[in-house]
């Protein structure tokens, strides 16, 4: 029962006897009359500290009035000189985040003093003031992530600091993330220099209710604390503020629902929805019972309370709050069959919910969100990471879009570090490119995240009394590859000396993304299923017509632009013959000299719109088609044997077992496809084993084809010999470069044998999939002493390389070149710890190092925490992780080379004998592959005899 505050005639006495005691503590017995009876009262001796407490119950969060009136932040630090940025181009995050000033921003005491026009008359009142002419550049709130664990499971990871689980009951709403909050990650750095300035730390999701969450700004401090990283942390930290007035503050409880609650704790979604009525229903009894207890305490009749107590419990005490309306529950929920259930409970037990996080079928049942108890929760999701799990198979990449028509709060979030919070902006941009509109995905990574953590009173827009978190940008933040050219927490500039590039005009506005309607509508309605697979193939005579580049494969495998080689800048068309038994270009040029092919009957004229053809993206680094869903075992091949575990049993081959990926392979699986689309047509996948060191032999695959005996569906059975190298496995490092030596020098007899002894004659390549430099010189060296004991010369590439940029030389020198992957590492574990950050940290990115000193180099997909057999998804993305690399290396990256980064380059060190003449054309509208701005619309393989239609 709530208490009332109405004071009615019989209880003015007492209220003023409760006020009075508020300040005389001493006061045991008090004597009172009124008109009905005359009796003596025990009033305790907390009475008034008791009232106080019961006064405060029901006090709702939120800043103190006087908030704005702050001329220094509370997290101003000392000697943090007064700042205006001049003459930028202002997202403020204000009028549904359509509004954008030209002019300046002044910050000072770590606020935001003046948006827009500047009086140099008030420029000239701050002593000390840095200016900063930002030239025009783009510059915006901080970015926010709702979703992070950060510090929590700190990079690079150690199992000195795993502190992001609980494994010791499935509610346990009475931890913190604060007590686990590593102040040594490499995390907070790499965020801070793609623009984060704040992040909510959430507990891991192996519990149903894992603990209380905290808002961070990830800067160093000068105090060096988890504590002095906090942002308006709740009172009860401490209890400190408890009793003075001021309204509370925002708290924060981790809740998740279906696959990891009830796979850690072997129990079933009941379960966990038990665990949740049994936690909640414990809370209920404890906020009824402090209802009651106060509505007595009030009313003065301290008799019937018998000096009883308050009641509380420290354990259940959080989720009290959460009854009480004073925290954000933040809950984990993926599934329609999970979110309509934790709907169900917000209104059983009458709490609002503030996000859901993950959600990747919220876009299914916007209605259930909009029945959630008092308002519908926000959606923190993913842009195009999925399918990892079966909660997540339905996810669509137009989820984003989906939600903001149905007006639901959308938040795109990291969970570093499964995404790297360093990109979190890249989420918004993708899903901004799948057509959620820019002030949308703008406001989804700033204001609305903002509004999510209950802090939209100070971060999130650009505005007078907003704390300083300010980032100024190298392009509009929604441009493909947006990196900061300076961001400041607090007022404090955080990048001592930024590295720049100077970006085209261009990525200086919102890209022009594709129309994605109809896909959109679809997702909705195959319930995210939707079809897939092209919509036509054709043969025959097709006309591209609005053609502005060609990208053409050189015999000698250099990319050329073939209308620029012929002078021309105007759209022009190309003309395709195909069929089974010959495809090719019968005329390219400008419009007069194809023209006479528009004049034919019965032709398939296919408008550009200013788009281009280019070769078709050929990728290695991930398992793409050897599993549908990576967590689930029996949608995929499954793990090979580990050869340093024992001889595999002799009807596999024993010590000469070695098993090919092209007998495992599963066509059309739905990353295949999605990348198909994304004009990804051919792969390159081991055999999958997690953490092993024998990988088995790859196979090159077209990820269009429907079954493995269509006509070039398997492009070759064999790429490739691979192995994984790599600290912390077991046995060790130099066990399994011994394991190595031995193999190539002494084939184990059997199947392999043939194998083996074509990679040591430099048939095929050894892949040796290793991040680490140190085992990159081991095997630079082992390869110079295998060749010595042979006379032959291998064929090796290093597949992940994320220190290889230390070896660059020495690398070009033993001819070994390097799919990099992913492309833009963290330093997740201590074999990365050395990665070469690039722009605004270092000059420039390993990527370009590398090629600089003559290397070969491919990358791979970004994917997930750094882990190949999570990253599948990520493929279809290659086209904007090549892109990102040529806008952010201009002077060392064309697009030539961005193109065969991804391309003819891997086609090379990964062994896939492909005549560049034969090799898949993709077409694109409205811009090219490596832009936000272009669509795919068909793929054009000679190789296949066919060009497919995604219209
Ligand atoms: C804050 O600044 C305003 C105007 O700049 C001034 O009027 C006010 O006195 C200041 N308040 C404090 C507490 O310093
Ligand atoms: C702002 O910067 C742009 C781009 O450098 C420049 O063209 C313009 O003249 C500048 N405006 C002012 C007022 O300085
Ligand atoms: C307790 O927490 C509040 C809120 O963060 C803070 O202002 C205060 O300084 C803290 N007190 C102590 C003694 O740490
Ligand atoms: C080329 O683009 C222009 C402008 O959009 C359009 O009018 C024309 O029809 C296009 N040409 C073809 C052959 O589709
Ligand atoms: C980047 O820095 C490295 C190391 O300081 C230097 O060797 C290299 O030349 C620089 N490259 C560029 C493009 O500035």
């Amino acid at each position: 029962m709530p208490l009332d505050y109405t004071v009615h005639p019989r209880r003015t006495s007492l209220v003023i006897v409760a006020v009075f005691l508020l300040f005389n503590l001493c006061y045991h017995v008090v004597y009172f009359s009124n008109d009905e009876n005359r009796r003596s009262v025990h009033v305790p001796i907390h009475a008034s500290a008791t009232l106080a407490r019961c006064r405060a119950l029901d006090a709702k969060p939120g800043p103190p009035e006087d908030f704005y009136a702050r001329n220094v932040s509370d997290r101003f630090q000392t000697g943090t000189k007064p700042v205006v940025i001049r003459n930028a181009t202002i997202w403020t995050g204000r009028v549904q985040g359509l509004e954008v000033l030209q002019g300046d921003v002044l910050f000072d005491g770590g606020i935001i003093k003046h948006v827009g026009t500047i009086s140099e008359a008030l420029l000239g009142e701050y002593d000390d003031l840095v200016s900063v002419d930002a030239h025009g550049a783009w510059v915006t709130p901080g970015i926010i992530d709702v979703h992070s664990h950060l510090g929590d499971e700190p990079s690079p990871a150690l199992a000195g600091a795993q502190d992001g689980n609980s494994l010791k009951g499935l509610v346990q709403p009475w931890l913190r993330s604060l007590d686990g909050l590593n102040t040594h990650d490499e995390g907070y750095a790499s965020s801070v220099a793609g623009g984060l300035t704040t992040a909510l730390i959430l507990p891991g999701s192996a519990n149903a209710i894992g603990g209380q969450a905290f808002v961070i700004k990830p800067r160093p401090t000068v105090e060096r604390s988890p504590t002095a990283m906090l942002v308006e942390p709740p009172f009860n930290l401490n209890r400190s503020h408890e009793n003075d007035g001021s309204p509370p503050r925002w708290r924060h409880m981790k809740h998740a629902c279906g696959e990891n609650p009830s796979g850690v704790y072997a129990g079933t979604r009941m379960d966990t929805f038990w665990a949740f009525r049994q936690g909640y229903e414990t809370a209920r009894q404890i906020k009824q019972a402090q209802d009651e207890y106060c509505s007595k305490a009030v009313a003065g009749d301290w008799a019937s309370l018998n000096d009883q107590s308050f009641p509380e419990n420290l354990q259940w005490e959080a989720l009290v709050d959460v009854l009480r309306g004073r925290v954000k529950v933040q809950t984990h929920c993926y599934e329609a069959v999970d979110l309509d259930a934790f709907v169900r409970l917000s209104n059983e037990f009458r709490f609002p919910v503030a996000a859901f996080h993950h959600a990747h079928e919220a876009y299914l049942v916007p209605d259930v969100l909009k029945r959630a108890y008092e308002h519908p929760p926000a959606v923190a999701m993913f842009a195009a990471f999925a399918r990892y799990k079966r909660e997540a198979y339905r996810h669509s990449e137009f989820a984003p879009r989906v939600l903001a028509d149905n007006d639901i709060d959308v938040v795109m979030k990291s969970d570093h570090s499964a995404i790297v919070s360093r990109y979190l902006i890249h989420e918004a941009a993708q899903a901004h490119f799948y057509g959620l509109a820019d002030n949308i995905a703008l406001a989804s990574v700033t204001t609305t995240a903002a509004k999510v953590l209950g802090l939209d009173h100070r971060i999130g827009y650009l505005k007078t009394g907003y704390d300083a978190d300010v980032v100024i940008w190298d392009s509009h933040p929604l441009a493909l590859g947006a990196t900061p050219k300076q961001v400041y927490i607090d007022g404090i500039p955080q990048l001592a000396d930024p590295f720049t590039v100077e970006k085209p005009a261009m990525a200086q506005r919102a890209p022009k993304t594709p129309d994605f309607d109809q896909e959109a509508a679809n997702a909705v309605k195959y319930e995210g299923l939707p079809p897939i697979a092209p919509t036509r193939v054709k043969t025959g005579t097709i006309v591209f017509a609005n053609v502005s580049s060609l990208l053409l494969k050189h015999p000698r495998r250099e990319l050329y632009d073939a209308f620029e080689a012929r002078g021309s800048s105007e759209p022009g068309i190309v003309v395709m013959e195909v069929s089974e038994r010959h495809t090719g270009i019968v005329c390219a040029g400008p419009g007069e000299e194809c023209a006479y092919s528009l004049a034919a009957d019965n032709l398939d004229v296919v408008d550009l719109a200013g788009g281009s053809l280019q070769p078709g993206l050929v990728t290695a680094g991930s398992y793409i088609g050897l599993s549908e869903i990576p967590m689930e075992r029996s949608t995929g091949d499954g793990p090979m044997y580990n050869l340093l575990a024992g001889d595999p049993p002799s009807i596999a081959g024993g010590p000469g077992y070695l098993p090919k990926a092209v007998d495992g392979l599963m066509f059309g699986t739905r990353d295949a496809l999605l990348a198909y689309r994304a004009g990804v047509t051919i792969a390159v996948s081991p055999v999958y084993h997690d953490g092993a060191f024998a990988r088995g032999l790859s196979t090159a695959f077209s990820l269009g084809a429907a079954t493995k005996l269509e006509m070039g569906a398997v492009v070759s059975d064999v790429a490739a010999l691979h192995f994984a190298i790599g600290h912390g496995d077991v046995p060790s490092v130099s066990t399994e470069i011994a394991a190595l030596r031995h193999v190539l020098l002494h084939p184990p007899q059997g199947d392999g044998e043939a194998w083996y002894k074509k990679v040591v004659d430099g048939e095929i390549p050894l892949i040796v999939e290793t991040h680490n430099a140190d085992i990159i010189a081991t095997l630079i060296t082992l390869k110079t002493e295998v060749e010595a004991k042979t006379g032959h010369t291998m064929k090796v590439t290093i597949l992940g390389g994320a220190e290889a940029h230390l070896l660059a030389d020495e690398l070009a020198g033993a001819g070994i070149g390097v799919v990099v992957s992913p492309p833009r590492p963290l330093a997740y574990s201590w074999d990365l710890r050395r990665v070469n950050p690039g722009l605004p940290i270092t000059n420039q990115s390993a990527i370009a190092r590398l090629i600089e000193a003559g290397v070969t180099v491919g990358i791979g997909p970004q994917g997930t925490s750094g882990m190949p057999g999570l990253s599948a998804w990520a493929v279809r993305n290659l086209r904007f992780d090549a892109g990102w690399e040529m806008l952010n290396a201009p002077k060392t990256i064309s697009k030539a080379t961005a193109f065969a980064l991804v391309s003819s380059n891997i086609e090379k060190l990964l062994g896939v004998p492909l005549d560049p003449y034969e090799s898949d054309l993709i077409a694109t509208s409205g811009g090219d592959l490596l832009s936000f701005d272009g669509k795919v619309v068909a793929v054009i393989s000679p190789r296949r005899g066919r060009v497919d239609f995604f219209d």
